[in-house]
């Protein structure tokens, strides 16, 4: 089935229901409590067992009772620029902004900058949440085919042309890399391409790389679009996925170079100081050790990676054994499998899209994953988001002992959940 042209879309009103996928974890907490045995493949987040070291370090800052400079202390921009320094983006700290959370610095952001926001699809949920929130349209740019986290290149003037003569004023656009959700990460040729036509369309990039220290097969194959157009791009990130820390809400960003740069840098500061005044001392003093990658944090990130990289692998050789198709992941801890192959079978159950394929999964086979329509793909098409993190174990000893194990496929209540998602996703085919 073919997807919908990409039109730009004005959504109109702000969203009046809790995030679909933080309201899906937690309807699978109270199904949970209530008795069901859910197959949990519908949140995002690592999960994982917490480095005592940084507990430590947020332990240490509780003295910081100050509210401390909007943008964070210098210590902490210092070993954010570093950071970056050293994964090949020249930054210096006056660049550095910390808030509760990149998708706090996100929103941020979309207050300050002009015009509509350009979105790769699919592509988080979040992006799309939030451009309607701040009265922006969204113009969506298919992704190319099996790929994920960028929009096609060969596409992209095209979507914009079109957006522009349907009234759009296109100005930002969002890259995620690696990506969410479909686990890919966009090679670097395809990134430059992509910055090339940022470039000539006069576009803000922002590069969401929240999952870049996750499971990267070769993390020096991975590019950040701030190499190639260092002067009109905007990183996000933070430790909430590389390093299980979601619930701590900490983000970082790291601000375009140049003077596009310090005035957006000044904008958004400006709006950090009437919303959330400074981020907590205690986080910024956990976060300036772990952007400082001690032996210690790099090798807990490494084993963290192997595990999603482990068990993502297994679920996506379990939906390729199925006949289903899916974008191949390298990143992240997500597979994004696509049904289409089995249409008709899933018809006979009154499964025609991916809202009824979500519902079928949860009532029938209490299966809990987010649909494809989440992410702004037409949701005429079967396919839906498979977070594969919460395979790791279900209590804090479980994922401790996954955590630990050089043959996490290898441990019973991991290859049980996973031969659970095998025979889950067999009976959709069938
Ligand atoms: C692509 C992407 N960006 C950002 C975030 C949120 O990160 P944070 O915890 O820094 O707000 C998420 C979390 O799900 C994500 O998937």
């Amino acid at each position: 089935m073919s997807r919908q042209p990409g039109k730009a879309q004005s959504e109109g009103r702000a969203p009046t229901h809790v995030a679909a996928n933080l309201a899906l974890d937690a309807r699978v907490a109270r199904m949970a409590r209530e008795g069901s045995d859910i197959l949990h493949l519908g949140f995002g987040e690592a999960r994982l067992p917490f480095h005592q070291h940084l507990a430590d370090r947020l332990a240490q800052g509780a003295s910081r009772t100050s509210y401390g400079p909007v943008a964070g202390d210098a210590r902490a921009r210092d070993a954010a620029a570093a950071y970056f320094r050293r994964r090949g983006v020249p930054s210096e700290s006056g660049q550095i902004l910390f808030g509760p959370g990149s998708k706090a610095l996100l929103w941020a952001l979309l207050q300050v900058v002009p015009g509509d926001v350009v979105l790769p699809r699919p592509s988080w949920l979040t992006y799309r949440s939030q451009a309607v929130l701040s009265g922006k349209r969204v113009v969506w740019a298919d992704v190319p085919p099996g790929l994920g986290g960028l929009p096609d290149p060969a596409e992209l003037s095209r979507r914009l042309r079109d957006a522009r003569s349907a009234g759009a004023d296109p100005r930002v656009l969002v890259l995620t890399l690696p990506d969410n959700p479909t686990g890919v990460v966009a090679g670097r040729e395809e990134t430059e391409r992509v910055c090339r036509i940022a470039e000539e369309e006069d576009l803000l990039v922002v590069s969401d790389e929240i999952y870049r220290d996750v499971m990267a097969v070769d993390p020096a194959a991975q590019a950040s679009p701030a190499e190639f157009c260092p002067e009109r791009v905007l990183v996000t990130t933070g430790p909430s996925k590389s390093l299980g820390l979601g619930g701590w809400r900490i983000g970082l960003a790291r601000f375009p170079d140049g003077p596009l740069g310090s005035d957006l840098f000044h904008r958004v500061e400006a709006v950090a100081s009437e919303v959330w005044s400074t981020t907590a001392g205690p986080q910024l003093e956990a976060a300036e050790y772990a952007l400082s990658e001690p032996p210690e944090i790099v090798s807990y990130r490494a084993r963290a990676a192997r595990l999603h990289r482990t068990v993502t692998e297994a679920v996506y050789r379990i939906v390729r054994r199925t006949g289903a198709d899916a974008p191949r992941p390298d990143g992240a801890f997500y597979v994004y499998p696509d049904f289409e192959a089995y249409r008709d079978e899933l018809a006979l159950h009154g499964v025609v899209d991916s809202p009824s394929l979500e519902a079928h999964l949860l009532e029938h086979h209490e299966t809990a994953v987010l649909g494809g329509h989440h992410f702004g793909d037409d949701p005429r098409l079967l396919r839906f988001r498979a977070s594969t993190s919460l395979l790791c174990g279900t209590t804090e000893q479980r994922r401790r002992h996954a955590f630990d194990s050089d043959e996490p496929l290898l441990i019973p209540h991991v290859s049980s959940a996973l031969a659970r998602v095998e025979d889950v996703f067999t009976k959709l085919t069938t």
